[in-house]
């Protein structure tokens, strides 16, 4: 458990991934086949039970924009059933400025503990290579979830950022839901 829990809320990375690692292609395109998005790679129960362990999300400015852009270009391509409180890591202002989100900014360690805090219990979601790659690297996470995809992008964004030293995991689990297959490790400290 994370030395910034509080209650019974992990710090968790759960990750989308290609079979060949890559949780977006290049351009950081977020395309799995034929456009269909993750939701429709996974048993709806599974995502539906990963979504009701999250209180809330802390969010990489480019994972942000990313997301918008796809929102933008496709309404609802970005479906996640989760409605709690999101945290965005970053140095600029929205624009506009969205009153349901609070911006965050400077030391890591601080900005997971006030969106654990605000998870109430549940579990806080870690969204963007970066920002993911900036945890892992402190020690702040307590699991790693991965969706792994049936497709070999070839290229893109890697799971690991850039940096990342070597991290021991300890499997927990491993299960094919529908045509995705969920791995999820601890991490080992
Ligand atoms: N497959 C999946 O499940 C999945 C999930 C999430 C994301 N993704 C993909 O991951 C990619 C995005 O990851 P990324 O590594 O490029 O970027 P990221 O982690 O989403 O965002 C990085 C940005 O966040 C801001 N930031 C980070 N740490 C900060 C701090 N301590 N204080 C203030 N601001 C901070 C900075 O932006 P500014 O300085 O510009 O403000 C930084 O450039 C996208 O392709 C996205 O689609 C995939």
């Amino acid at each position: 458990m994370s030395d910034t829990s509080t209650g019974n809320g992990k710090v968790v990375v759960n990750r989308a991934m290609s079979l060949d690692g890559f949780i977006a292609g290049p351009g950081h395109t977020m395309d799995w086949g034929g456009g269909r998005p993750l939701a429709d790679f996974v048993a709806p129960e599974d995502f539906a039970e990963v979504a009701a362990a999250t209180g809330a999300m802390l969010i990489g400015r480019r994972t942000w924009e990313v997301g918008s852009k796809m929102e933008a270009e496709e309404p609802g391509s970005v479906d996640y059933p989760f409605a709690g409180p999101f945290f965005l890591l970053t140095h600029r202002p929205l624009e506009p400025p969205d009153p349901d989100v609070t911006i965050l900014s400077g030391d890591i360690g601080d900005a997971v503990a006030t969106a654990l805090n605000a998870a109430g219990g549940k579990n806080l979601e870690i969204l963007g290579a970066d920002v993911a790659g900036q945890c892992l690297g402190r020690g702040l996470v307590d699991e790693i979830l991965v969706y792994v995809l049936p497709v070999l992008l070839g290229d893109g964004i890697p799971f690991s950022s850039p940096g990342l030293t070597r991290i021991d995991l300890e499997p927990i689990g491993s299960a094919r839901s529908g045509e995705a297959t969920i791995l999820r490790f601890r991490v080992r400290r």
